[in-house]
């Protein structure tokens, strides 16, 4: 399960949800295992060397780190948002490295087998697959530099598309982990989203013919071929619809792409748990189902 909307924010009034523990318990009785914990390192870092990550910051993030360890659920941590990177990456190259040099040695020592490292999310814009093939050679080597056998994950560029593994250049390394975002078709997942332009003249867009079942099948197979070639785990980072999709949509969609990343032994994430792709309703503390029972299977509660 994805919890956006925390450590996320790009701005502190951008900051939708409290990490309550009542909303880590919930997650880990309704059945996850694993927490993706999206964090935007860059707006709480110095614009200067040596770009230090702000230590009331650090602080938030290890008490977010302990909620979910504490559960005994497995967490991913990723860099989010970092969105001057992806306009400018010669600029803000250093920074990356220098973030990662620091969250490296602040969790060093701290559950290898159980905290993943994803080196970027959604890779884009000006940061395209060369110029990222480059840099996350050097994101890894920092990793590693104290963090020799933990797992990292890296996705291709074009925000983690399927269709952009092609370009992807893998690096020789044991404990990596391929991540893609599954939010195909676009027009269906993404309809009426307010930060797209246009995206209203989506709404309406329904999912579910046949023919739309076997688009996803081809597409999922696509990664898990990609994977399977190299001998590398595969694991679906993100996947979700925004909440203007009609509900038997999105349940049905949710209930596909859930099923079929079963069915190839892929690992998955939700994205997300309470923001408005969310699962889970904050205000009234209850599941919404069916979707919650779309992602773990069995029938509504
Ligand atoms: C972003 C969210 C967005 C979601 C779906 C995530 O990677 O952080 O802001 O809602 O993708 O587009």
């Amino acid at each position: 399960m994805n919890i956006g909307g925390v450590l996320d924010a790009r701005l502190d009034n951008d900051r939708r949800l409290p990490l309550l523990d009542s909303y880590v318990d919930e997650i880990a009785e309704a059945g996850f295992d694993t927490v993706r914990l999206p964090v935007c390192w860059s707006a709480h870092a110095g614009e200067q060397a040596p770009f230090t990550i702000a230590p009331t910051f650090f602080d938030r993030v290890d008490a977010a780190v302990e909620q979910v360890l504490s559960r005994g659920l497995d967490l991913v941590l990723d860099v989010h948002h970092y969105e001057q990177l992806q306009r400018d990456p010669a600029a803000h190259a250093d920074r990356f490295l220098a973030l990662w040099q620091q969250i490296a040695e602040r969790y060093r020592d701290r559950d290898t087998e159980r905290i993943a490292f994803e080196l970027l999310n959604e890779p884009r814009e000006q940061l395209t697959a060369d110029r990222w093939n480059d840099l996350l050679r050097l994101g890894l080597a920092e990793v590693r530099a104290t963090s020799p056998d933990r797992t990292v994950l890296i996705g291709p560029a074009r925000l983690n598309a399927v269709d952009a593994l092609g370009d992807l250049r893998w690096p020789d390394d044991e404990n990596l982990v391929v991540t893609v975002h599954y939010y195909e078709p676009f027009a269906f997942t993404h309809q009426a989203a307010p930060w797209l332009d246009d995206a209203h003249r989506w709404l309406g867009t329904p999912w579910g013919t046949p023919e739309d079942r076997v688009v996803l099948r081809r597409d999922l197979a696509t990664a898990a071929q990609w994977a399977g070639a190299r001998g590398v785990p595969l694991f679906v980072g993100e996947f979700g619809t925004y909440a203007a999709a009609d509900r038997d949509s999105r349940v049905r969609w949710t209930t596909a792409v859930r099923t079929e990343l079963e069915r190839l032994g892929v690992g998955w994430c939700y994205w997300d748990f309470a923001t408005d792709f969310g699962v889970f309703d904050p205000a009234g503390g209850t599941w919404h189902e069916p979707l919650r029972a779309a992602l773990l299977g069995g029938t509504s509660r």
